[in-house]
């Protein structure tokens, strides 16, 4: 079994470093007791350095919710992988639907951010995932399949090892900028393992069958205390990427205790 990786994408909902602050020490504070589940959050950038203070001693590792691929230069907007090191972070979301389908990230822009953010060592959570439009087209295996090619391409197994993916249906995740007019609805639980077993399918046949069988592979869009045990039971799903419900610990942390439930047979964190 491996182990479950939960995250908190807090995206850009939460505006000051102070309620940032409090958020994290509140979810740090209700995991006191999670002893195999590694558990991340990923404020807004302005608040990672001291978000990371206040955590400091706890299980709890922050991640940035994107980087650009060159260290330093004049890129207005942008954050560099040195800084998210310099603020303490641990992971990086990288190939997020949003940066990708909103702002026009491109599997090659992404593949650059992967190699980068692996080259210092980083952790990287990498989000795949079809619109509902490619999936009624019945596209889902091609897109999924060439995200994965293209934003992995240059990776050696041995890199392959600092990599989660993310799968995130498109048509899941809660946001409506993202998915004008449609409704949005959590993959049912066949929907999700037919997806999860594909993509680790995809990184046997690619990477070889021991990869394939470590590598986790998490869910994310629109997971919840009320769904999350139907979606961890699942074989091939080792996690998720929690955006709304990460925002307080009365909806994140029982996704977590759910996850260390279903945790018995792994090693306790050190
Ligand atoms: P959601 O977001 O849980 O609010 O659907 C998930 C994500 O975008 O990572």
């Amino acid at each position: 079994m491996r182990r479950f990786l939960i995250g908190g994408n807090w995206k850009m909902q939460v505006l000051t470093v102070d309620d940032a602050e409090k958020k994290a020490q509140t979810i740090a504070s209700t995991i006191e007791n999670i002893k195999r589940v590694e558990v991340f959050i990923a404020p807004p950038f302005n608040s990672l350095f001291n978000v990371k203070q206040i955590i400091a001693k706890t299980k709890l590792r922050i991640a940035g919710q994107n980087m650009h691929y060159i260290e330093q230069g004049a890129f207005t907007g942008q954050i560099s992988v040195l800084s998210l090191l310099d603020a303490g972070c641990n992971y990086v979301i990288l190939g997020h639907s949003e940066p990708r389908r909103i702002f026009g990230e491109s599997n090659q822009t992404i593949n650059l951010k992967v190699l980068k953010a692996l080259q210092h060592g980083l952790k990287v959570v990498l989000c795949i995932g079809e619109t509902a439009k490619e999936r009624e087209e019945g596209l889902t295996r091609e897109i999924n399949s060439s995200q994965l090619s293209e934003c992995l391409f240059g990776v050696s197994d041995e890199e392959l090892k600092k990599i989660i993916i993310a799968y995130e249906p498109v048509w899941a995740i809660n946001n409506p900028y993202l998915n004008p007019g449609i409704e949005i609805k959590p993959a049912t639980p066949t929907q999700a393992a037919s997806a999860h077993k594909m993509i680790r399918d995809w990184i046997r046949k690619e990477f070889g069958n021991p990869i394939g069988e470590w590598i986790r592979i998490i869910y994310g869009g629109s997971m919840s205390q009320s769904n999350a045990r139907e979606l961890l039971e699942i074989t091939d799903i080792d996690g998720g990427l929690i955006g709304g419900a990460s925002l307080t610990a009365e909806s994140f942390t029982p996704i977590i205790q759910i996850a260390e439930e279903l945790s018995k047979d792994i090693e306790e964190l050190r």
